[in-house]
């Protein structure tokens, strides 16, 4: 046995270890389907660095057999290019981590010759997937870059899959081949975009990362109503996607350097956010809000900045400026999220209406409901 099929093997059995219930079909796609073609080069971070990794090594072969995200392109520039100093800037493609993948393969339930759209080819990986799940004829991936699909394409190819690659804007005008009994994105949107809905079968599935801000993205799971609107649940898993950019998508916000302001006293810390069911939760209640290193929360529409320092066995301090205390949110979402024990993201469900609502829900034990806009 070759050692990339030996780590191929390890790695699917470490995805079926990880995830709570696998099909055989999916953990069969994995044990198929190579992961080194597609990552002949990846990035490591050292400090505030991207340093480029490149194939054919042992150290290679076993990162690409690991269930990690590897970040191959950085501000446009793929890891293959990138000079051996590295470079700096943010990661704008990646192949996702496998296990988190697989379940989103797994709630997607691709069947053969099932019609698949997927947004975000990156390295062409998760396409080479859906080929094997649902036949390479029936699948069409699309990406932002003429670099991204030409090289996702020709690995595909290698891997002996020809599906339909093409550059376009994910949230644009939906690619020929449709209407698709399944679409799953790997970015990030804020809300499902209308073309998802429009070019999705009555009873087909749609798989998507929702984005927060304040840090906790969770993966949605929904059915395509007959009503023309769709409904599900959110996955277990936190998903830290890149974000489905448009043009323009990624202007500054304007944070002041300064928060200076009210000052206060809260015994709900910053460290809150770190967990990341509870940040999905507050990101829900603060749909606009941004977090900022440091503790820090600014809302772009209304100005409204908000510091968070902790200090080791006395009250955070708050300092808020602007029309509104963020952090005041935050605590009453802390404290709801605590009296409605603790929610997990998978308690939580979307219905995207017709009219293009799109609404989270959750039914506390005592039957209460909440619900958000998004
Ligand atoms: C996490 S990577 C995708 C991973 C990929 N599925 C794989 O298996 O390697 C996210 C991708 O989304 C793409 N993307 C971002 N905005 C997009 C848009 N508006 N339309 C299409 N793709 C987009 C990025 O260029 C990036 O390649």
């Amino acid at each position: 046995m070759t050692a990339e099929l030996e780590a191929r093997i390890l790695l699917a059995q470490e995805i079926e270890r990880g995830a709570s219930v696998l099909s055989s079909r999916v953990v069969e796609a994995f044990l198929n389907v190579p992961r080194h073609p597609f990552v002949p080069a990846f990035y490591r971070r050292d400090g505030a660095k991207h340093v480029p990794t490149r194939g054919h090594n042992h150290e290679w072969l076993q990162a690409v057999y690991t269930d990690d995200v590897l970040v191959t392109e950085v501000d446009g520039v793929r890891a293959e290019d990138a000079p051996d100093s590295g470079v700096a800037g943010d990661a704008t493609s990646s192949s996702t981590a496998p296990g988190l993948m697989a379940e989103m393969l797994e709630a997607l339930d691709v069947r053969p010759g099932d019609r698949v759209w997927e947004i975000g080819t990156g390295t062409g990986y998760n396409a080479a997937l859906l080929c094997h799940l649902a036949g390479a004829g029936n699948v069409t991936t699309v990406d932002r870059t003429a670099r991204l699909v030409d090289a996702a394409r020709e690995r595909l190819r290698e891997v002996g899959f020809e599906p339909a690659v093409l550059r376009a804007d994910g949230a644009g005008a939906p690619p020929p081949g449709g209407p698709f009994d399944r679409i799953v994105a790997t970015c990030a949107v804020r809300r499902v975009p209308r073309s998802w809905l429009e070019q999705c079968v009555t009873g087909g599935v749609i798989v998507a990362p929702i984005g927060n801000t304040l840090g906790g993205g969770a993966v949605v799971h929904l059915t395509k109503l007959p009503d023309g609107g769709a409904a599900g649940r959110f996955l277990h898993r936190p998903a830290a996607f890149m974000p489905l950019h448009t043009d323009g998508s990624t202007a500054a916000t304007g944070l002041p350097a300064q928060v200076t302001g009210r000052r206060r006293a809260s015994v709900v810390g910053a460290r809150v956010l770190d967990d990341q069911a509870f940040s999905f939760w507050a990101g829900l209640c603060l749909p606009r809000t941004v977090l900022r290193g440091g503790g820090t929360l600014h809302d772009p529409a209304d100005g409204s900045t908000v510091r968070v320092d902790d200090h080791p066995g006395r009250p955070s301090t708050v300092t808020a400026s602007g029309p509104r205390d963020l952090w005041q949110v935050v605590e009453s979402a802390w404290n709801g999220w605590r009296r409605h024990h603790r929610p997990r993201r998978e308690w939580l469900t979307l219905t995207v209406h017709g009219d293009g609502t799109q609404v989270v829900g959750f039914t506390a034990p005592d039957g209460g409901t909440m619900v958000w806009l998004l």
